[in-house]
């Protein structure tokens, strides 16, 4: 079996906390983790600016079994639409760190790496004139802090920000928990959150890079599974999980 891979930055979760991604149905979730909807919120520009809760599911069931194929009417749990479903639950992403083909920018005071496959199309990166042209001008502190933002932001970790003195990531403290993110201004639904170090796991036992914030496919259409590419985005995919923007904003502590 190929050795465990931890992305530089992340922790892995206590050991109660997993999620299996079945070969051809469900994400089965152990440890409890808490789940809740998570609404990307605009700022006066319309751009996406922070994350808020929204309606909050159990995840008591050991395991907890999440649909992966888009297809359930129990969302978001799985009904066993996946047998019927128009849907290729192949897992055909690469057994690779998210840094192995990362590429960098350089600022003055930081570096950004950057992996496209990882883009869920958050558009966490855009306001300011977006996150490489403010780590371009890192020197300046203003840019500086937000590009870290921004990059810490990014919810499937395509971008991580650098201090260039230290060469240690920047990343936001995340507790093992999962969000099912709604994407209000696109209208659209989008993927399976896991933050904290969560691992994920496929049946036959292999564990993929563990991460401090990456995102799955609950639509069932991305091309890179388990993770989501942003095609929810594309096909304007809804859970229609009906719930409301209501909850804690997203804690934007780094370390
Ligand atoms: S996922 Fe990351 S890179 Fe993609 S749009 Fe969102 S913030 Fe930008
Ligand atoms: S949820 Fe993003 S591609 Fe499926």
């Amino acid at each position: 079996m190929s050795k465990l891979k931890i992305e530089t930055g992340s922790s892995p979760a206590e050991e109660r906390f997993s999620i299996t991604v079945t070969e051809k149905g469900p994400f089965l979730v152990y440890g409890r983790p808490p789940l809740a909807e998570q609404f990307i919120m605009p700022n006066e520009q319309n751009e996406s600016w922070y994350f808020q809760e929204g309606r909050r599911f159990s995840t008591e069931a050991e395991p907890t079994a999440l649909c992966r194929c888009g297809a359930s009417k129990r969302k978001p749990y799985c009904d066993g639409s996946h047998e019927t479903a128009a849907w290729d639950p192949r897992l055909t992403a690469p057994d690779e760190s998210l840094l192995d083909k990362a590429e960098t920018v350089e600022g003055g005071t930081l570096t950004m790496t950057d992996n496209p496959k990882y883009c869920v199309f958050a558009r966490f990166c855009h306001p300011g004139g977006d996150a490489w042209t403010l780590t371009e001008r890192s020197a300046d502190p203003e840019a500086r802090q937000l590009a870290i933002r921004e990059a810490s932001m990014c919810p499937g970790g395509r971008l991580t920000a650098w201090d260039r003195k230290t060469g240690s990531p920047y990343e936001f403290r995340f507790a093992p928990s999962l969000g099912l993110i709604e994407d209000v201004t696109i209208g659209s639904s989008g993927g399976l959150w896991i933050r904290g170090g969560i691992p994920l796991r496929r049946e036959d036992g292999h564990t993929y890079e563990i991460r401090n914030r990456v995102v799955a496919c609950r639509c069932g259409q991305s091309a890179n599974k388990p993770y989501c590419d942003g095609t929810h985005a594309a096909i304007k995919w809804r859970d229609n999980l009906e719930g409301e923007p209501v909850g804690e904003t997203l804690p934007e502590e780094v370390y």
